[in-house]
């Protein structure tokens, strides 16, 4: 792979991360309609940190002087069965972030784009808190779904959640 299709593959990427904002978008919007207000937050919250992340990648891109491209994006899921089902789609989801950002540490190195591999490094990094969180909420998830008390108080410390980029 030669830089230019590194960078393509970055930009492919950058785009993905607003999409992931566009999905969790959709999952608070759906958490909103059942009335978890904590999870919608929590989604919501997660969305603003996707377009961080995109806001990330896209200042890299223009830094480096490429032409960053917007495409399209598909429209997302917008009905859920449960809540696990939600947080069970966002840890996929998340693994498939993990994926990409693996082929792009990939290629970084095979160019070599010492540059772009210390982007993969802090994404990668972030991707094992990501990855983590999910799984963590999910466990949680199956010890109280037959506790109203327990949802309860699972929505009500998502509704904490406040997303701050790094300084
Ligand atoms: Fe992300």
């Amino acid at each position: 792979m030669n830089n230019k299709k590194l960078l393509d593959l970055l930009n492919k990427q950058y785009n993905f991360e607003i999409e992931s904002a566009y999905i969790y978008k959709a999952m608070s919007l759906w958490a909103a309609k059942e009335n978890w207000s904590g999870v919608a937050n929590f989604f919501h919250q997660q969305a603003l940190e996707e377009m961080f992340h995109a806001s990330k990648l896209e200042n890299y891109l223009l830094d480096i002087g490429y032409c960053v491209k917007l495409t399209k994006i598909s429209e997302p899921k917008a009905e859920y069965s449960s809540l696990l089902e939600v947080f069970k789609d966002a840890f996929d989801h998340e693994k498939q972030v993990t994926a990409n950002f693996v082929e792009i540490m990939k290629e970084a190195k095979e160019v070599p784009d010492y540059k772009t591999e210390i982007q993969a490094q802090w994404f990668l990094t972030e991707q094992v808190e990501e990855e983590a969180t999910f799984d963590d909420l999910i466990a949680t998830l199956e010890r109280i779904s037959d506790s109203p008390a327990g949802l309860f108080q699972f929505d009500a410390e998502l509704a904490q959640r406040k997303f701050s980029p790094e300084a």
